[in-house]
């Protein structure tokens, strides 16, 4: 039985990137009945940007209905929000005290960001050793990441390498990242990388008139609607072969190949293809976005699932570093 943990921040709603990159891959992941799966929100991670509470609580709550929306099984695994289990700050810092600063100075992450902030606080710099603390609390053998994240894991494991080290017992489980190299990266509305920060991406759950709106900003090049166009270049048809089968995908390459068919006539298409396609999630995220008590009570039946294994790992911790039985 393989334990598969993973988190995501609560920093904005989960777009066609995060969608088709990292959540439907992982609920893929906690079908096998050989898995059990640990998914949260990272919401104490998303403090370091986003200070206003109610906003910040908007977007745990579109995440967790996002999850329950592509199907993940509440029941059969683990489903929380980091800030409700304590045990997580409190194993960040046992874990900071073996942590390295040069480590965290040189991570790219902190690198990247602490350039691109304005406001670049020690949240930000300790970043990877509460991310370390969600990870080990809960024995995580397998964690699915995107490749950004591959150092992260790296530091999880020298950290926990060097508590173990220190109390003479191996009390943390050395976890393992699941980078999937075939996940290719979604294109946003402009070609780069679909993400919050270029703020190029596509909300799925929008109401219909918003979300074609948003389809329509798609970028093309300029060839008249007459002339042939190439599928292999075109945003859109990125896009749709992500979300469409495939006759459907091969009747859109000859639409494009022949000629007489204008990037209007493929955004429409795509349009109507992700409402074809997502109007089961597309209800169940509604549902879950009006019904918050339902959403919340989800929520907390996972929260005693995870408190109960992190209190074992801290008080095994706790023991081990000299701070009581
Ligand atoms: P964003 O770039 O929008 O801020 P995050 O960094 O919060 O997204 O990413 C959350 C998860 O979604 C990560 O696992 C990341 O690898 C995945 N992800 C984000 N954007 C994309 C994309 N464009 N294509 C594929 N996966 C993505
Ligand atoms: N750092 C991850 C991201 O930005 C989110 C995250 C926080 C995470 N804690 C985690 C991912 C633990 C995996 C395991 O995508």
């Amino acid at each position: 039985m393989a334990r598969i943990l993973t988190g995501i921040q609560s920093s904005g709603r989960p777009h066609l990137g995060n969608i088709l990159g990292a959540i439907a891959p992982a609920i893929e992941l906690s079908k096998d009945p050989n898995n059990e799966s640990f998914f949260f929100i990272a919401d104490l991670h998303s403090l370091i940007t986003i200070k206003d509470g109610p906003l910040r609580e908007e977007y745990v709550r579109a995440i967790a209905a996002t999850w329950l929306a592509f199907g993940f099984d509440t029941d059969r695994n683990v489903f929380w929000r980091q800030s409700r289990v304590q045990e997580h700050t409190e194993l960040a810092w046992y874990l900071n005290c073996f942590t390295p600063f040069p480590m965290l100075a040189n991570a790219h992450s902190f690198k990247d960001k602490s350039e691109r902030l304005a406001d670049v606080n020690a949240g930000l710099f300790t970043y990877p050793v509460l991310q370390a603390a969600d990870i080990l609390l809960y024995d995580a053998n397998i964690v699915p990441v995107g490749k950004d994240q591959k150092q992260h894991l790296e530091m999880t494991r020298d950290i926990a390498t060097a508590l173990n080290r220190q109390v003479g017992q191996d009390i943390l489980v050395l976890p393992d990242a699941r980078i999937d190299e075939r996940l290719m990266v979604i294109p946003g509305v402009d070609g780069q990388k679909m993400s919050k920060s270029y703020n190029n991406y596509i909300d799925i759950f929008l109401p219909e008139k918003e979300l074609r709106k948003a389809v329509m900003k798609i970028m093309t090049d300029s060839t008249p609607l007459e002339e042939p166009k190439n599928p292999d270049t075109d945003i859109t048809f990125q896009l749709y072969s992500l979300i469409a089968g495939e006759p459907e995908v091969a009747l859109m390459r000859q639409n494009y190949e022949k000629g007489g068919f204008g990037y209007g006539h493929a955004k429409q298409a795509l349009y109507e293809m992700i409402l074809e396609k997502f109007s089961e999630p597309r209800r169940i995220f509604n549902y879950y976005m009006e019904n918050t008590a339902e959403l919340e009570q989800k929520l907390v039946e996972g929260e005693e699932k995870a408190r109960q294994i992190a209190q074992e790992t801290i008080k095994k911790v706790r023991k081990a570093l000299g701070y009581g039985s």
